[in-house]
């Protein structure tokens, strides 16, 4: 189903993100194309637009959104990348930056990223840095960059030393988080993205994980439930980076999972077809909870629980369902070493005393680390 420019269906949710100085609003609902056209011209009354997207995208969804800034008399370009996490890269940053100068596009223009995480990500670094920052507007795609990678300003491209490694924070000015566009995904890009909306609730949310339990099936098939686990999601992000927008504290607690997923993608090459980001980060939260459970900090009980529902959702929560193989518990941690939230070689990681229950462990030992690794290769992974 292609998305369709309505002027209005259905109720909006607005979450606010109260940055002093860099305040914006996530919208939440269904076709909000023409809506989103309208704050566009509010916000920048006779600028112009460039519209960046993947290939992919373009095809589904950049036809609806040109008709309804057409409708607004918004003068736009658009300029399409390649679909797939190689597209953050160095060479795709310098392309677009030129991209975007020789269509002009100036201080008080407006870049929009219409994509998933390696569109917004890599749009977003791009506007951090073009003509010394332009506004831009996230039009995430994905469930996975309407509950994560949109909201919070973090952008960047990969180096070959690893992912994200490159990159500034830059706030959007406005994110539209249409779920209509969600109808597209595949039923796996669709469950990966799930794992970042799960991960919320076992930050510091039992009540939202309980929730997910039941009503997961709902969320998948797109009724009012799905625009409710988005809003729970940003509500919960716009409020961490509210606190600590540069991640010197809370902020990591949104990493659960993602020293081992980080690790995991590595290891698989940034391969899509063997891992993605959220697949990778669905085993990571059950690797946090055992962790957890085998450091004596969490009850088996609730690593079990949290297993049980990634398992029910069809995603993966054991490093056996790597395909290819994740590697061995030396290269995992290995890979580990490049991560940000390793300093001077000391492992942070986010650990849980329960569902709900999620925190920040400096210094957790490379040993241990590894020693729970091997544990975890050498068990049956579905004995958990
Ligand atoms: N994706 C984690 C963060 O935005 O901090």
């Amino acid at each position: 189903m292609t998305a369709e420019a309505k002027q209005t269906s259905g109720a909006r949710i607005v979450v606010p993100v109260a940055l002093e100085g860099r305040a914006y609003d996530i919208h939440i609902g269904r076709h909000q194309f023409c809506e989103a056209a309208a704050m566009i011209a509010g916000m920048a009354p006779g600028s112009k637009v460039a519209l960046v997207t993947d290939d992919s995208v373009a095809a589904l969804h950049a036809p609806a959104l040109e008709t309804c800034l057409q409708q607004e008399g918004i003068a736009f370009t658009r300029i399409a990348v390649p679909p797939g996490e190689a597209t953050k890269s160095y060479d795709r940053f310098v392309a677009l930056c030129d991209a975007l100068l020789a269509a002009r596009i100036e201080r008080d223009d407006i870049v929009i990223a219409l994509g998933g995480g390696v569109v917004g990500d890599l749009t977003g670094f791009v506007a951090a840095v073009l003509r010394r920052g332009v506004r831009f507007v996230q039009i995430p795609t994905t469930l996975l960059a309407q509950v994560d990678s949109s909201v919070g300003g973090k952008t960047g491209i990969n180096s070959g030393h690893g992912k994200n490694l490159v990159g500034a924070f830059h706030q959007p000015a406005l994110v539209i988080a249409d779920t209509a566009l969600l109808d597209t995904l595949s039923e796996r890009e669709f469950k990966a993205g799930y794992a970042e909306v799960v991960k919320y609730g076992l930050i510091d949310d039992p009540a939202f994980f309980d929730w997910c339990e039941a009503n997961w099936t709902r969320i998948i098939a797109g009724g009012p439930e799905r625009d409710h686990a988005v809003a729970v999601a940003c509500k919960a992000k716009a409020a961490i980076v509210a606190r600590d927008e540069r991640e010197t504290g809370d902020r990591a607690l949104l990493n659960l999972g993602h020293t081992f997923a980080h690790a995991l993608e590595r290891l698989t090459g940034y391969d899509s077809t063997r891992l993605v980001h959220g697949e990778a980060v669905a085993i990571g939260l059950a690797l946090a909870f055992r962790f957890s459970q085998r450091l004596g900090l969490c009850s088996g009980q609730d690593a079990i629980r949290v297993s049980r529902h990634l398992d029910a959702v069809g995603l993966p929560s054991t490093l056996q369902q790597v395909p290819g193989g994740a590697g061995s518990a030396h290269e995992i941690v290995a890979a580990m070493g490049q991560d940000k939230k390793v300093r001077r070689g000391v492992l942070t990681f986010i650990l849980a005393h329960g569902i709900g229950r999620s925190f920040i462990a400096h210094g957790v030992a490379a040993e241990e680390v590894q020693a729970f690794i091997e544990s975890e290769l050498s068990a049956n992974g579905r004995a958990h």
